[in-house]
């Protein structure tokens, strides 16, 4: 290894979004030698497309909010299929974050009386998103990136990790990688390594996710031999832009909705009324008087605008499939009917500019199209809820990588405050794991230099494959076929894509240099995404029935058995395999939540 850079840490975080920030801030304040490793530039993360805010009931709008009430509208948002005991953590623990937040320097919109300011969120009984405007992710990067930078914590911008090294047992002994720039390969040894990666929207053709989101952390893991938990379930966030194409997918804030925007169908009717399931029915409104009352006197039911995202994105589907849908195939997002100007542009300044920008149209005096756009990966690494280990000794994730917290279906402004919460208890975590060993593992060289040869392979004569074609058929197979509303015929039809596909990439050619060359980051994704859509496929399949995100048209019921389990994923020689295990116990002190109310 003689030209390839070998660098050792306590502790090798992979992602800069929240979560790896998070872990990387506590990793560093426990001692830890603490390397950070982003395959984009620091500060650009998907979590800046958490736009609206961060759930946490602190209390400030409405002084009935309190961790339980957050807790049972999570689990009941994630159709009881979260880990109770992380939805648990989370509500208990997400105040205190944003406070701490507060104090490195976020500046949070305040309230009349100088407390933070908390709006309105689909799913969320009471007035609990702290926010900036419409750039709370954004904030929260910008926050978190001074903290760690001035910590001392070393951070390798554009360096895309590849694969994970693993000491004979099994355990954590680093990863290898390479350099976006110079082509160059780069080793860490490292004690412990936390997965902080982000999502798989990539795998989608519509999507509010960047080039960055191609399920990395997901595959890393399943190669390394971690089980990943209820893949199938992924968030189609009700409202993306769909016009023009080239920024079709976008995000429009949930927060839109949150500060007053109605939903019209192409007949301006208010269909959301007509899509309020059962389980919500007795707590929304069913009539337009009601729920337009519902934002000053939450005595009265929530408007079905707000209900969780799931539903929402079905209705969209829905009323666009039965031809009431805007002239580009969404429906309309009004608020200019119900707020002036001034509070638009002041609580909303990116919707605005975005839309101004980017379609031409003024969201103060006109309509938004929207629909939904592949926002969030529910599904992820499973891990344990106190200290974020996966199955994998040394091996931590947080944030959308790992899998638990959500359940079938997140909460809007949920992910902003898992991030922070499992973020530094996966930093706890990795540093006592990593407190324990004594020397950095050793790793083997040959398992090295076999990687970096897989890895150029893209670069030898033979392949003919353009990873940029395969990439676009992955993602119109997942659209078409693993999209909202799913069947059994259609999602077999994916896997026989994706298994073609997976021949082609074999294939896979690459032209021109090592240094900076796109195509061949592309291709080193793509065998990711494979993975990645072929787990999400699979696992859909295995669930049949209808629950949050993952909605079949052949098992169109919620069934008692199905809500029982999780849909494990795991690798071995023959490829993704899936199973079923039993979802842990709640206690009955929680669960007697659910009968109060
Ligand atoms: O709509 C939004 O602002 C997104 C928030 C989230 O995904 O939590």
């Amino acid at each position: 290894m003689a030209d390839i850079e070998v660098l050792e840490f306590d502790v090798l975080i992979i992602g800069a979004g929240g979560a790896g920030l998070r872990a990387a801030v506590e990793a560093s304040s426990r001692g830890m030698k603490t390397g950070l490793v982003c395959k984009s530039l620091l500060g650009k993360a998907h979590t800046v497309m958490a736009e609206g805010g961060m759930a946490a009931a602190m209390g400030n709008v409405w002084s009935e909010d309190n961790w339980k009430v957050h807790f049972r509208d999570t689990m009941r948002g994630g159709k009881m299929l979260n880990n109770w005991r992380m939805a648990q953590l989370h509500a208990q623990e997400s105040p205190e974050r944003v406070h701490e937040l507060e104090e490195w320097g976020a500046l949070f919109d305040r309230t009349k009386d100088g407390l933070i300011s908390q709006r309105d969120f689909g799913g969320h009984r009471y007035a609990r998103l702290a926010h900036v405007g419409d750039r709370t992710g954004l904030e929260m990067i910008r926050t978190l990136q001074q903290h760690a930078v001035h910590q001392g914590i070393d951070v390798f911008q554009e360096c895309t990790i590849n694969r994970l090294l693993q000491s004979e047992d099994g355990s954590m002994s680093g990863a290898v990688g390479y350099w976006r720039e110079s082509g160059k390969s780069i080793v860490f040894r490292s004690k412990a390594v936390v997965l902080a990666t982000g999502g798989l929207g990539k795998i989608w053709s519509i999507t509010s996710n960047s080039w960055e989101g191609t399920g990395d952390g997901h595959a890393l893991a399943l190669y390394a031999g971690a089980e990943a938990i209820d893949m199938e379930f992924v968030q189609f966030h009700p409202t993306g832009m769909v016009w023009p194409p080239s920024v079709k997918g976008i995000l429009v804030t949930e927060g839109v909705r949150g500060d007053g925007g109605t939903l019209r169908n192409s007949s301006a009717n208010r269909f959301m009324f007509n899509y309020i399931p059962s389980m919500f029915a007795s707590e929304t409104a069913d009539t337009e008087a009601e729920a337009d009352r519902w934002y000053g006197d939450k005595t009265v039911r929530r408007t079905p605008d707000l209900l969780p995202r799931d539903e929402v994105a079905r209705a969209i589907n829905a009323e666009v499939k039965a031809g009431r849908g805007s002239p580009h195939g969404g429906v309309f997002l009004d608020i200019a009917s119900r707020r002036d100007s001034e509070y638009i542009q002041r609580r909303l300044p990116s919707m605005y500019h975005q839309f101004m920008q980017l379609a031409g149209v003024d969201i103060t005096k006109e309509s938004m199209e929207v629909g939904p756009t592949a926002h969030y990966a529910m599904g992820g690494v499973r891990v344990d809820p106190e200290t974020a280990a996966t199955t994998v000794p040394g091996l931590f994730a947080a944030g959308e990588v790992a899998g638990g917290m959500h359940g079938s279906n997140r909460l809007g402004g949920n992910s902003l405050s898992d991030l922070v919460v499992f973020g530094r208890r996966a930093g706890i975590g990795s540093s006592e794991y990593a407190q324990k060993i004594e020397q950095l593992p050793g790793i083997d060289q040959s398992e090295i230099d076999t990687r970096i040869a897989e890895m150029h392979k893209p670069f030898s004569d033979e392949g003919s494959e353009n990873p940029y074609s395969i990439h676009r058929e992955l993602q119109e197979t997942m659209q078409k076929n693993v999209g909202i509303i799913r069947t059994e015929t259609e999602m077999k039809t994916a896997l026989e894509d994706i298994q073609s596909l997976r021949g082609r990439y074999n294939s896979v050619g690459i032209e021109g240099n090592i240094q900076y060359n796109p195509g061949w980051h592309m291709a080193l994704d793509l065998e990711h995404m494979l993975t990645v859509a072929e787990a999400v496929t699979r696992a859909a399949l295995e669930r049949k029935e209808s629950r949050g995100g993952h909605t079949r048209d052949d098992f169109p019921e919620t069934s008692a058995e199905f809500g029982k389990v999780n849909v494990v994923v795991k690798l071995n020689e023959s490829g993704v395999q899936v199973s079923q295990d039993q979802l842990p116990a709640m206690p009955e002190e929680l669960q007697m939540l659910f009968e109060e109310n």
